[in-house]
């Protein structure tokens, strides 16, 4: 156990998908897992393990944002030696050619300030994917409706942005969306050697304010939580 995960040492295994809403992780494992179990509960961020085509899988709810993520993943990589931590959510578009429902898989994510800033100061440290999590989702992804980009995002630390000129920036390098979890969690599997990759979809659109009405997210969401199992299961 650690201080946010009450499950036992063996409860968790090597690969979690790292939803930010917990109830995401309810969904995800009762449609998508066989035999899923509850194994945390700890402040309500469910977390459950089951299995997935034979192979055991923890969805571990992160929370939103760097800091809620940093918990769960350092815990998940220090105590319970998760290998594989990919990140499933959702994230704002920011160039045109992508779309409401889209899935973007993140090659990069950039970010201003992440829980590491400390670690690295003056250095622009490069946050990118493990480059075997991301061909067997990029292959994946082939085979699905959802239209798939794949390139940088951008992790945020806020929701409610106050710099236009920030956003603008992003579109204008070519980021293809925005959320607020993947830098960090690429952050820290390069520094305890473990592989990560974030699978979001876009649900919302800086661009045409448009925003994904909450009855069509479990169709659109369903391809992304199928990409990351495939890529961690190839
Ligand atoms: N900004 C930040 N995070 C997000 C967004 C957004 O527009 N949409 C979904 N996650």
């Amino acid at each position: 156990m650690t201080v946010h995960i009450g499950a036992a040492p063996e409860d968790i295994a090597e690969t979690v998908l790292m939803p930010g809403d917990p109830y995401r992780a309810k969904w995800a494992a009762e449609t998508f897992l066989d035999d899923a179990k509850l194994v945390n509960e700890v402040r309500g961020m469910l977390g459950f393990t089951g299995t997935w085509k034979g192979n055991r899988v923890t969805i571990q709810g992160s929370g939103m944002g760097m800091p809620s993520l940093s918990i769960y993943a350092n815990e998940l990589i220090s105590t319970y030696n998760a290998q594989t931590l990919i990140r499933i959510g959702s994230c704002g578009g920011m160039q045109s050619h992508v779309g409401i429902r889209d899935v973007i898989i993140a090659m990069t994510a950039s970010t201003i300030t992440s829980p590491s800033s400390g670690i690295f100061r003056e250095v622009n440290f490069a946050p990118c994917a493990d480059y075997g999590l991301l061909e067997a989702a990029v292959k994946a992804a082939k085979h699905k409706d959802a239209t798939t980009h794949v390139g940088g995002i951008y992790s945020s630390d806020v929701f409610y942005a106050e710099r236009p000129d920030l956003d603008e920036q992003m579109v204008r390098h070519g980021i293809l969306g925005v959320e607020m979890e993947a830098a960090e969690l690429y952050m820290l599997a390069a520094r305890h050697g473990r592989r990560a990759l974030a699978v979001l979809t876009v649900s919302d659109h800086l661009q045409t304010g448009e925003a994904l009405p909450s009855e069509d997210r479990e169709k659109t969401f369903g391809d992304m939580v199928e990409i990351a199992l495939e890529a961690a299961f190839p």
